[in-house]
């Protein structure tokens, strides 16, 4: 691997994320040798750590996430990691922070590369990025901006944020990262659709009844209460996860593999988007508030929420585009917290055959990305001893040495970030989009919130509100996965 020589500047450099995704991911691409003698990595946070403790921090972090740890590796990798206490609406901290990227350069040989990775409270990038601009803290090398989700509330803070990044960084060195993107199972749904005559050919609207995308999770908000309710599920899954499942489910075949063709066949079809109507928002989705289970207060008792919230814990809801290979194929989702499982996965329901065979079962294609990693196809064949059809599946899965293989999503994507693909992250005008349509769904929540009283409750450990069971165009749909 050709190693990259570059300083890394991380935003929220004490952070959970941090610890648990960004410092282990650096690890694993350092002992890959994708970076290696010639990198440093600026942590920075308003804590007053001391650049030894940040890099005991990275050993610590590097300790938890490897079964086979090695403390000399990991203690060379740590050398390169130094600290910065950063107040980041004060000026002068970023003179400073520029004096040690400068010096870095000098010591590490880096050519004036520099990463800068925004992870820390989303209120604060706007600033962040006047000052990297106004202080000049931009290299003589490239200058590539990772910046984590929520990109802006709404469409109109996400265009502030957009316009106040776009005076320091062109859009070709902004990193939009969606961990969904690195995982496994979201990047083998192209080769799934295209890569097979069958699947291909019945990628329609003739044989595809609805597509579902279930992304559930059986924890609460925890001790997030407080970033939750400026949230919700539809800002903190909608917007960006499902939104781009969805886009590639539904996009058509771009006429190449590289990431402007992907982009452009991404765009064809967003600009295709339909916006609901208050009327569809009524009709086709449903929200909701978990109640408390034995190890969890319900969400209205949680801590940092207002007990009077209308924040929704789930959301369940329909997608429809007018142009591509789907179009006119209702494509549902649902996502929650305090689910049954911790289950992310993805139903291609096909249509019933009005032949002979009227008692078979449903045929469906689910791409399962969590917790396993695994394709299957249900199909019918006759029961051995008696009439009738039996259901089986015919399933596509990796072994346990290979998923052992599996790179986690951020390490993936932040090999992304050093070669500079960006296949795998989000374009502004497909953001866009998915906030156009976000936005009007959170308008008329807004108006149907003034004469509710509070939001639908449902029991933790189910599938969400019963009134998701109503949200189909048609009474014969209903949820593959129950
Ligand atoms: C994050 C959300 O983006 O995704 C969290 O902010 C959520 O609320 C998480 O728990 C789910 O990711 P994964 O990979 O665990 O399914």
């Amino acid at each position: 691997m050709k190693n990259i020589p570059v300083i890394m500047i991380i935003f929220g450099g004490s952070g959970d994320l941090a610890h648990r995704k960004l410092y282990p991911a650096l690890y694993n691409l350092y002992q890959k040798g994708l970076i290696h003698d010639h990198f440093a990595v600026i942590g920075t946070a308003r804590r007053p750590w001391s650049h030894e403790y940040l890099q005991e921090q990275v050993i610590e972090a590097v300790k938890e996430s490897n079964d086979n740890f090695d403390e000399k590796t990991a203690r060379e990798f740590a050398s390169h990691f130094y600290y910065q206490s950063h107040d980041v609406t004060d000026v002068g901290h970023y003179i400073a922070l520029k004096e040690l990227a400068t010096k870095l350069d000098e010591k590490y040989h880096a050519e004036g590369n520099r990463i800068f990775y925004m992870a820390m409270a989303p209120r604060f990038f706007g600033t962040i990025a006047t000052h990297i601009n106004d202080q000049k803290l931009i290299g003589t090398g490239f200058n590539r901006l990772v910046i984590e989700k929520p990109f802006g509330h709404d469409l109109a803070s996400a265009e502030k944020l957009n316009q106040e990044i776009s005076e320091s960084f062109d859009e070709d060195s902004v990193y939009r990262i969606d961990h969904y993107l690195g995982k496994e199972m979201i990047q083998n749904i192209m080769p799934l659709r295209m890569a097979n005559p069958i699947v291909k050919n019945i990628w329609c609207k003739n044989y595809i009844a609805n597509m579902q995308v279930t992304l559930a999770e059986s924890l609460g908000v925890g001790t997030r209460g407080g970033y939750y309710e400026t949230s919700g599920a539809l800002r903190d899954m909608v917007q960006n996860h499902i939104f781009q499942i969805i886009t590639l489910l539904a996009m058509p075949e771009p006429e190449g593999l590289d990431s402007d063709h992907i982009h452009q066949a991404k765009q064809e079809l967003l600009d295709s988007l339909v916006i609901p109507t208050p009327e569809m928002v009524k009709k086709h989705f449903s929200r909701g508030q978990y109640l408390a289970s034995n190890d969890e207060v319900e969400y209205l008792k949680a801590d940092q929420v207002a007990p009077d919230s209308k924040v929704e814990t789930f959301v369940a809801g329909e997608v429809n585009f007018k142009k591509g290979p789907v179009a006119g194929v209702p494509i549902y989702f649902r996502t929650g917290k305090k689910m049954k499982d911790k289950v992310s996965r993805i139903d291609i329901v096909l249509h019933h055959l009005n032949n002979l065979y009227d008692n078979a079962h449903s045929n469906n294609i689910s791409i399962i990305i969590d917790p396993t990693s695994e394709i299957f196809f249900t199909i019918n064949g006759k029961k051995i001893t008696s009439e009738g059809l039996r259901r089986e599946n015919l399933t596509y899965k990796f072994s346990k040495e290979e998923m052992a293989q599996v790179p986690d999503g951020y390490e993936r994507l932040l090999h992304d970030v050093f070669v500079a693909d960006r296949t795998n992250f989000t374009h502004w005008s497909e953001l866009k989009q998915y906030w156009k349509f976000v936005d009007a769904v959170e308008d008329a929540w807004q108006e149907e919130n003034k004469d509710l009283k509070q939001l639908e409750r449902y029991p933790s450990g189910q599938f969400g509100t019963e009134s998701s069971n109503h949200i189909f165009e048609k009474d014969s749909e209903h949820w593959i996965y129950r």
